[in-house]
């Protein structure tokens, strides 16, 4: 619709749960999230009209163009999760769990009010977890075993309330950035501890997107994008990277290790200027190869693939190789305005 449109089209991006495929949302919708490559849609309306109730959730099947099941809330739906498994609906106060094959209701979780509908999801159907805000005033996070339907843990990430959160593809990793956006934290989900700590910037801004490299193992990469319009990458993993095959020694006996790393500003990188300052994006780190040298057959960089959409309407792709000498290049791979691929109030 034209009155929100003109600078910031797109009024929500999401990428599927392998980071294989994304959608946007322009127009009449503030809400839609896809489910892996399948052809199920979960749409809410941005309530502009009756038939798009921002409290009513739509699945939708891309296939046959129908809507297959819709269901109503009392308040605004404000983020939905899926996975082979569950459907994860959040409202401010209220989190709602359902099978998502009968759509039968398994749990509801009563959350302080999440007016900005935070949340974290892992996929993983062995560490389905749910992240939500724990506290309006601190920054503490609730996690929630989605699969068993009980909760996990809390974890005290920052002093101010949270901003943006994300958990790893394998469940084991949540990181956190506080309204404060300077210290971006990443946790051991199984011990709710302080593992990494990284200053992102001196300078506050708003955490817009955080993502992990989609290792099953140990992430690589964290990326972040902020209101400042640049994209700050960390390598938590290049140390295992240089350890080679040595890396699958138990989690917790590494991160000490990497907690020293982590402080270290060399194992972090800045992009300026991806998207203009203000503007909403959203980026995930879609693969991450190990590059070999042909001769030696050694591990000499990491290379990861980050896409991103920004709201005002482009998509980009870059690739960042991270040497093991610790140097960071970035090359744009591409980049397209969607707004002209994709048709008016198309989703
Ligand atoms: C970017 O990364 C992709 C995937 O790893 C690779 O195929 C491509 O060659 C890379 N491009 C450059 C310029 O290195």
């Amino acid at each position: 619709m034209a009155n929100q449109s003109t600078s910031n089209p797109i009024l929500c991006a999401s990428f599927n749960q392998d980071a294989s495929c994304f959608v946007i949302a322009i127009g009449a919708f503030t809400i839609v999230e896809m489910l892996f490559t399948s052809s199920l849609l979960a749409i809410v309306g941005a309530g502009e009209q009756p038939s798009l109730s921002p409290r009513r959730l739509c699945l939708f099947n891309t296939m046959t163009g129908t809507a297959l099941r819709e269901l109503n809330f009392l308040t605004s739906i404000l983020a939905v999760r899926m996975n082979k498994k569950r459907l994860v609906v959040i409202l401010q106060e209220k989190t709602y769990v359902y099978d998502i094959n009968s759509l039968a209701i398994l749990d509801t979780i009563d959350t302080v009010p999440n007016v900005k509908g935070l949340c974290a999801f892992s996929p993983n159907l062995d560490a389905c977890f749910v992240a939500l805000p724990a506290s309006t005033t601190r920054g503490s996070v609730l996690l929630y075993n989605a699969m068993d339907l009980h909760s996990h843990c809390e974890i005290d990430a920052h002093r101010s309330p949270l901003a943006a959160m994300t958990l790893s593809s394998n469940g084991m990793y949540i990181a956190t950035a506080s309204e404060q956006g300077t210290i971006i934290r990443v946790h051991l989900v199984s011990e709710a501890t302080k593992s990494y700590s990284f200053r992102r910037g001196t300078y506050p801004s708003t955490i817009f997107s955080l993502s992990f490299g989609p290792s099953m193992e140990l992430p690589d990469i964290l990326v972040a994008t902020s209101s400042s319009g640049s994209v700050h990458a960390f390598s938590l993993g290049f140390a295992l990277c240089q350890r080679g095959r040595r890396s699958s020694i138990i989690l917790g006996s590494i991160i000490p290790e990497y907690v020293s790393d982590a402080l270290d500003p060399a194992h972090h990188d800045v992009l300026h200027n991806a998207a203009p300052a203000g503007v909403k994006s959203h980026a995930v780190v879609r693969r991450v190869d190990r590059v070999t040298d042909s001769s030696t057959s050694q591990i000499v960089a990491c290379r990861a693939t980050i896409s991103m959409v920004t709201y005002n309407g482009y998509f980009q792709e870059y690739n960042l190789t991270i040497s093991n000498r610790d140097e960071y290049s970035w090359s744009l791979e591409r980049e397209f305005n969607l707004l002209t691929v994709i048709p008016e109030n198309a989703i």
